[in-house]
């Protein structure tokens, strides 16, 4: 598993999306998303927060950070986030069955090293969610 040392973690949340690779993947989310006025949201893999401020500017009205890297919360933290918290995780998601409105996952499987720990976090992630709407690549 991959761990993101103090430094790492704060290069990570200065790439920014303008300009990178990242770019046409986010708006293809944004794409399939729509508008996420009003709804709640989950972050799996939520890095140093900039998941977390795409999905306030899709119009979501709250997010929900989650991370297994205290250096990558640590940044998280640091962001201008009025309506996102994060909150660092061990596998289990600490939230209810059906807490959100739809959940996104972006850049985090290919850190995972086996198709069963990835069945497992889809089907954690996909518990949490109620209109079972998730994004994940
Ligand atoms: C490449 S970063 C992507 C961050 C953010 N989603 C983005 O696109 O900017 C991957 C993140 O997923 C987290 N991660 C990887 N495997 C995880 C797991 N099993 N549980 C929680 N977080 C995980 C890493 O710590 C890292 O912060």
């Amino acid at each position: 598993m991959y761990k993101y040392s103090n430094k790492n973690a704060e290069i990570y949340s200065k790439l920014g999306i303008e300009g990178t690779t990242y770019e046409p993947g986010f708006a293809k989310a944004k794409k399939m998303f729509g508008n996420l006025s009003g709804k709640k949201v989950l972050d799996f893999g939520s890095g140093s927060g900039r998941t977390a401020k795409l999905l306030l500017s899709f119009g979501a009205k709250e997010v929900i950070g989650v991370d297994h890297n205290q250096s990558m919360i640590d940044q998280a933290n640091k962001q201008d986030t009025k309506n996102a918290k994060f909150f660092l995780i061990d596998n289990k998601i600490p939230f209810d069955k059906n807490t959100f409105d739809a959940a996104f996952c972006a850049h985090v499987m290919v850190e995972v090293n086996s198709f069963k720990k990835i069945e497992q976090i889809i089907s954690e992630i996909y518990r949490k969610v109620i209109s079972k709407l998730l994004i994940s690549y």
